[in-house]
C-alpha cells in the first residue's frame, strides 16, 4: 500500500461535522470529539507513558499475529511502546469514545503493554473490559501498567485469539476493539465469530485498515456488509456499527 498516497485520498474526502445528516455521527463528531481528558486522567496517563519510554529493560516477544514490520524478536520496552501503542488522537479517540458512551462490556483483542486499555478504563470507569494477549512477557508489562493506574476492572487473558473465540463466551459487548493480527481474512473471521457477542450499538474499531493491501480489502467487505449499517473511516481505525434501524451509509471522517 502507498500510505502517502492513501492518505491524500483520505484526507480529500475526510468531512468535519458540516454536511453530516445522520444525528447519530453528528453527535458523534459534535459532542464526542470534542470531549477533553480530565486533568486526573491527563496525569495518570502522562505518568505511565513516561515510564514506559524510561524503562530499560527488553523483553522477548512471542509473534502470534500478521507480524511486525519494523521489530525484532528481543524487543525494548520503549520501543514497543512507540511502535505498538495506541496515543495520540487514535489514543484519545479511545477514551473519548469511552467517556461518551460509559461502556459496561469491553473487549479488546491485542493489550500489548496495556495503554489502549488504559484509555478506555479511565473513560469508562465502570466498564468492566476484557483484553486479550498471546504474548506473555508483553502481557506482564501490561499487568504492570494497570497495577500503576490501579485499574481493577479489566480482565487480562493469555491467549490467542482463536482461542479465546473457541471458549464462546456469551457476553454482549458494547465496544468490541480488535488491534492485533492484522491480517484482513483472520480480521474477518473475528467478526464472523463475535456474530453473537454484539447488539445493535456495538462499536467495533477496526485498527490498521490501511496496514496492508488484505486488511484494507477487508475493511472495504466491512463498508459493503448488510451487518453494519454505520461505517467511519478514520484513516487508521475504521470504525462500524449494525444500527440495523438506519439507511446503510458510510462516512470518511476528519480526526
Ligand atoms: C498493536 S498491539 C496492541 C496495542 C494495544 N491494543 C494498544 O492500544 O495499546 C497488537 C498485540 O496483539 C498481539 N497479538 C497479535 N496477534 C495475536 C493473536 N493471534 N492472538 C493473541 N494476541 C495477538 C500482539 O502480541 C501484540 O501485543
Amino acid at each position: 500500500m502507498n500510505i502517502g498516497f492513501e492518505y491524500i485520498k483520505y484526507r480529500w474526502n475526510a468531512k468535519g461535522r458540516h454536511g453530516i445528516h445522520s444525528p447519530f455521527v453528528f453527535d458523534l463528531m459534535d459532542k464526542c470529539l470534542k470531549i477533553q481528558f480530565s486533568k486526573e486522567d491527563n496525569e495518570e496517563l502522562n505518568d505511565l507513558f513516561t515510564a514506559l519510554k524510561t524503562d530499560s529493560r527488553s523483553i522477548e516477544i512471542e509473534d502470534f499475529g500478521a507480524g511486525s514490520k519494523k521489530l525484532s524478536n528481543l524487543r525494548p520496552i520503549p520501543k514497543i511502546f512507540k511502535t505498538s501503542s495506541s496515543k495520540g488522537k487514535y489514543g484519545k479517540l479511545l477514551y473519548q469514545l469511552a467517556r461518551f458512551h460509559q461502556f459496561k462490556n469491553v473487549l479488546e483483542f491485542g493489550t500489548s503493554l496495556g495503554v489502549g486499555t488504559c484509555y478506555l478504563q479511565l473513560g469508562s470507569p465502570e466498564a468492566k473490559i476484557t483484553t486479550v494477549e498471546a504474548c506473555k512477557n508483553t502481557r506482564e508489562i501490561a499487568l504492570e501498567s494497570f497495577k500503576m493506574l490501579e485499574l481493577k476492572n479489566i480482565e487480562s487473558i493469555r491467549s490467542t485469539f482463536d482461542e479465546f473465540l473457541a471458549q464462546k463466551r456469551e457476553t454482549k459487548y458494547d465496544l468490541i476493539y480488535i488491534d492485533g493480527h492484522h491480517d484482513g481474512d483472520a480480521l474477518l473471521r473475528y467478526l464472523n465469530e463475535l456474530k453473537e457477542n454484539k447488539h445493535d450499538e456495538t462499536i467495533f474499531i477496526l485498527d490498521d485498515i490501511r496496514w496492508s493491501k488484505s486488511m484494507f480489502k477487508a475493511w472495504n467487505s466491512v463498508i459493503a456488509s448488510e451487518e453494519y449499517h454505520v461505517t467511519l473511516d478514520f484513516f487508521r481505525f475504521g470504525i462500524a456499527i449494525p444500527r440495523k434501524h438506519q439507511v446503510k451509509e458510510h462516512f470518511t471522517l476528519k480526526l
